[in-house]
């Protein structure tokens, strides 16, 4: 009999009736998180620049706290290494636009066609830049084909980035083997991972791993919208330039001059007041899943899935085609036979309260691998129940016409 998550979130005592399948593009938040944004607001409320008041202070511990947190959800070597920042997106711009000067023309970035917006357009902006090029992996069997590799890192490669856990699919990548192989290339390769799906359903390892960095954002591991972590190795992060200037940097700055000095990291790549309740609210979420276990979740949101899997091949056996049967991760991909995929999640979120994602789901060049058909993304996380998967599979079975009136 698995736990029931539900009771944590708030949002299901105000929408009883409401399904929520849409955890891989954002998290419902527990109590906890509301509750310590809520506390920021009304007990502290201060700029982390002051210490000069127990709240000030409270404040900046909090912060640091938050760090230490992340470091060990990580397992990162220095907590120096841990930055905040808005999100994902955020955090592989910096990364691209920031380390720009490191690339010549005709050097090499690898993606896959697998990746994300975030984790595609800062890379093109990089390559266009400096004349660069940009080539891209291949998966086979529902992950990035090792074999693939050598066909496409080389000497003239500088960056790898990829992610461990794929948006649309939920292809789980062995991180561990696939930097071995890029390394038995070129060492000095810059390799980074987009953990935005795995963080909080898969277990991550930045240093046993052996990569350069590594971004996810608080809102999909059940914490507030705005904040986002980016990781980089400490021999890296001194050579990585602010793509946003400003306060609280701590750098050495004159008239007409400035200069960053290794000291002042993390705090370079944080300029400007920063996300204080995002941070807050990322402190509680971050006690909240560890206290769950990150396996435990895990195992809660793959029984699910393999019971969502189970019901779509007897009761919608002839009505839908399931797209990732065999994926690791916890989303589960599927179409209606003969149905445009936004007329059924627009149809299912108005009428039958079922919220799912379709289309392209930000992959944005995945299209020019598996052809442009748009489907349906049911993704799940702790909160998600048996009962939820039967609500879904009823709506689905029950109905036939998705083009009727939703407003
Ligand atoms: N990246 C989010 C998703 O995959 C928005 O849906």
């Amino acid at each position: 009999m698995s736990v029931n998550y539900k009771k944590d979130f708030p949002f299901f005592n105000k929408n009883k009736n409401w399904v929520y399948l849409d955890s891989a593009a954002t998290c419902l938040k527990p109590n906890v998180v509301i509750e310590a944004v809520l506390d920021y607001y009304t007990n502290y409320s201060t700029n982390p620049h002051n210490f000069d008041s127990k709240i000030g202070y409270k404040t900046n511990s909090i912060i640091e706290e938050t760090r230490t947190l992340t470091q060990k959800l990580i397992n990162a070597k220095n907590v120096k290494e841990i930055i905040f920042t808005p999100g994902t997106t955020f955090s592989i711009n910096q990364m691209a636009l920031g380390l720009v000067d490191l690339l010549s023309a005709d050097d090499e970035i690898v993606l896959t066609y697998h990746e994300h917006a975030a984790n595609i357009l800062p890379w093109y902006e990089m390559v266009k830049q400096k004349k660069a090029n940009i080539k891209y992996l291949e998966y086979k069997d529902n992950e990035i084909d090792i074999n693939s590799i050598e066909n496409v890192v080389n000497k003239n490669t500088k960056f790898v980035s990829i992610a461990h856990i794929t948006n649309v699919f939920g292809y789980q990548n062995n991180i561990k083997k696939i930097v071995k192989k890029i390394r038995s290339i070129s060492k000095d390769i810059i390799i980074g991972i987009d953990a935005a799906q795995s963080a909080g359903h898969a277990i991550i390892d930045v240093q046993d791993w052996d990569i350069d960095f590594l971004v996810f954002s608080g809102h999909k591991i059940y914490g507030p919208t705005g904040i986002g972590v980016l990781w980089v190795k400490e021999n890296l992060i001194t050579k990585i330039k602010p793509i946003l200037l400003g306060g609280s940097m701590g750098n050495n700055v004159c008239v007409n001059s400035l200069s960053y000095e290794a000291k002042n990291f993390p705090h370079n790549l944080e300029g400007g007041t920063p996300n204080v309740a995002g941070i807050f609210g990322l402190n509680a979420a971050l006690k909240y899943m560890m206290k769950i276990g990150v396996e435990n979740i895990y195992k809660h949101e793959s029984e699910i899935r393999n019971y969502a899997i189970k019901k779509f091949e007897t009761v919608l056996k002839e009505k839908v085609i399931i797209h990732n049967k065999n994926a690791h991760g916890t989303t589960l991909v599927f179409s209606i036979k003969g149905v445009n995929s936004h007329d059924a999640t627009s149809h299912l979120g108005h009428i039958n309260n079922i919220v799912m994602r379709s289309g392209e789901h930000c992959a944005k060049i995945l299209k020019n691998r598996i052809g442009d058909e748009k489907m349906i993304r049911a993704s799940f996380a702790l909160y998600s129940s048996k009962e939820d998967v039967d609500i879904l599979v009823d709506a689905i079975k029950n109905e036939n016409d998705y083009l009727g009136d939703i407003f």
